[in-house]
């Protein structure tokens, strides 16, 4: 996008991803579907840069949901080493990220995560938490009702303990339990391959969130669709239920 263009449009705040076709586009390919990921890992990297660049404050990527532990079990860890080589990359670019002002964090279940995973993320988390300009955010285990159902867990809790009575709780009671606390509702959401559904993705903080369909696998996925997505964006009229 030219300077030119960013200085007329309105950025979203927070973008959210939802990285689908990787298996389609492997299929077209004659690879296996574990290749489409691999791929697939790759447009990612190369959408977080640009987005850093562009100045986004925030990137949500859906890289594996609560559902897809469904798959066969060669392909589930097929993603989870892809999804290890990237948090051991991002340990090695520390520095480099730093720079960048990138600030990675997860979003989702962790604990049925392998082991060393968790501890990865925990690493990165800690040590990227300072001063940053934008947010990568990864939704790996990541199901929408399953964050809530967590959340509702942690309200009563509270109110089990006595510190909150039930009439009391409220909206933020409810975003503070998320794993998304703290950042932005989605102004954007970008679903590509060609499905018109959420699947699970940020179900309660998509309230009024933007929607951006394509037919573009995944892997096809390049920073001229991210602007186009944008500039679509930045030319809808958001009312929030107002006039
Ligand atoms: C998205 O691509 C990656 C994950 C859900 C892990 P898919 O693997 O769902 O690709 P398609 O939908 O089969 O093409
Ligand atoms: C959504 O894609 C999850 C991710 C991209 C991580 P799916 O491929 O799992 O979604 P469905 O099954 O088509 O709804
Ligand atoms: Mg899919």
């Amino acid at each position: 996008m030219t300077n030119e263009m960013l200085e007329k449009i309105s950025l979203p705040r927070h973008i959210g991803v939802i990285m689908d076709g990787n298996g389609r586009w492997a299929k077209q390919q004659g690879l296996k579907r574990s290749e489409g990921h691999k791929a697939g890992a790759k447009v990612f990297r190369t959408i977080c840069d640009y987005a850093a660049e562009l100045g986004i404050e925030c990137m949500t990527f859906y890289a594996f949901s609560t559902e897809n532990w469904k798959r066969p079990a060669d392909e589930v860890s097929a993603i989870m080493n892809l999804f290890r080589d990237y948090l051991s990359e991002a340990k090695e670019r520390e520095e480099e990220n730093k720079a960048k002002g990138m600030r990675i964090r997860y979003i989702g279940d962790r604990a049925a995560l392998p082991e060393d995973i968790v501890n990865m993320i925990d690493l990165l988390e800690s040590r990227s938490a300072d001063k940053h300009s934008i947010t990568i955010n990864l939704a790996v285990n990541y199901g929408g009702r399953d964050e809530l159902l967590h959340a509702v867990k942690e309200i009563a809790k509270k109110v089990e303990a006595g510190e909150l009575k039930s009439d009391d709780i409220s909206l933020k009671d409810i975003d503070g339990n998320l794993y998304t606390a703290g950042l932005p509702d989605p102004d954007l959401i970008i679903r590509p391959s060609g499905e018109y559904r959420l699947s699970n993705f940020l179900i309660w903080q998509a309230a009024y969130s933007e929607f951006w369909f394509s037919d573009i696998l995944w892997p096809d996925f390049t920073t001229d669709d991210l602007d186009k997505a944008i500039i679509d964006y930045s030319n809808r009229n958001r009312r929030f239920g107002g006039v």
